[in-house]
């Protein structure tokens, strides 16, 4: 039986590492076989495009060619790392997939239309089974980043945390379009709630939405 892939989406401070790392463990805790995994990055081709794009380096090239490089990254992370996992029955939790494109990139300039395309290639059909957005307030995110006490990969805020504030609140109505145009897939959680209701709603929506395969797959 393939494995269920999961996309964790949001602004920035919205928690997301923190409720991925709980519903693995909590998914663990039930028997199933899952790994964690990020974007860009999570494979050794894409890590290396990671930091060409967070750094900065690939600004001065365009937003067109940034799209391309987070496909690319994407592409690789597909084929070496999360294909082989489903195809052995493990569930994926991914921070970031390509709904950060969609609202990112586009949001940067880059013609809708293109970055679908560019999602179509480097995805080749490997679309998430579901997406949680976790929904924050860009003020109570931006807030979050700012205190954070993790160790600064790039000498300060990387290449999109410096954004104003009216692109983070553009980009958080992206992605609240998006959820509302595909709300088969999308589960809005509300993400300025405290950490622990987070991780209940999560739960909830997991169980839901996957209890045939929780009770399958699990306790083996
Ligand atoms: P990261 O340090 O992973 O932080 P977080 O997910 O906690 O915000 O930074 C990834 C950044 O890259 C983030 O600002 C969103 C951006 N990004 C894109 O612009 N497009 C993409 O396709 C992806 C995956 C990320």
């Amino acid at each position: 039986m393939p494995g269920i892939f999961i996309s964790f989406e949001g602004g920035e401070g919205a928690g997301k590492s923190t409720q991925i790392q709980r519903l693995s463990d909590h998914l663990a805790s039930n028997g199933i076989d899952v790994i964690a995994t990020r974007e860009p990055g999570g494979s050794q081709g894409a890590e290396l495009v990671r930091e060409v794009l967070l750094s900065g380096a690939a600004r001065d090239y365009g937003v067109t060619a940034e799209a391309v490089l987070f496909a690319a990254a994407r592409a690789d992370h597909i084929d070496t790392l999360i294909k082989p996992a489903l195809d052995e029955g493990k569930w994926v939790l991914c921070d970031r997939f390509a709904d950060s494109s969609r609202v990112y990139q586009s949001e940067s300039g880059v013609p809708a239309q293109t970055v679908e395309t560019l999602q179509q290639v480097a995805i080749a059909g490997h679309n998430p089974d579901m997406t949680l957005l976790i929904n924050v307030t860009p003020e109570v995110g931006l807030a979050r980043v700012s205190k954070r006490s993790a160790p600064i990969e790039f000498d300060g805020p990387d290449r999109f945390e410096t954004d104003t504030l009216e692109t983070h609140r553009r980009r958080q109505q992206l992605f609240l379009q998006m959820a509302k145009k595909e709300p088969e897939r999308i589960v809005v959680i509300d993400g300025d709630q405290s950490q622990d209701k987070v991780t209940e709603d999560i739960w909830q929506a997991v169980q839901h939405r996957f209890a045939a395969e929780l009770k399958t797959q699990g306790a083996k």
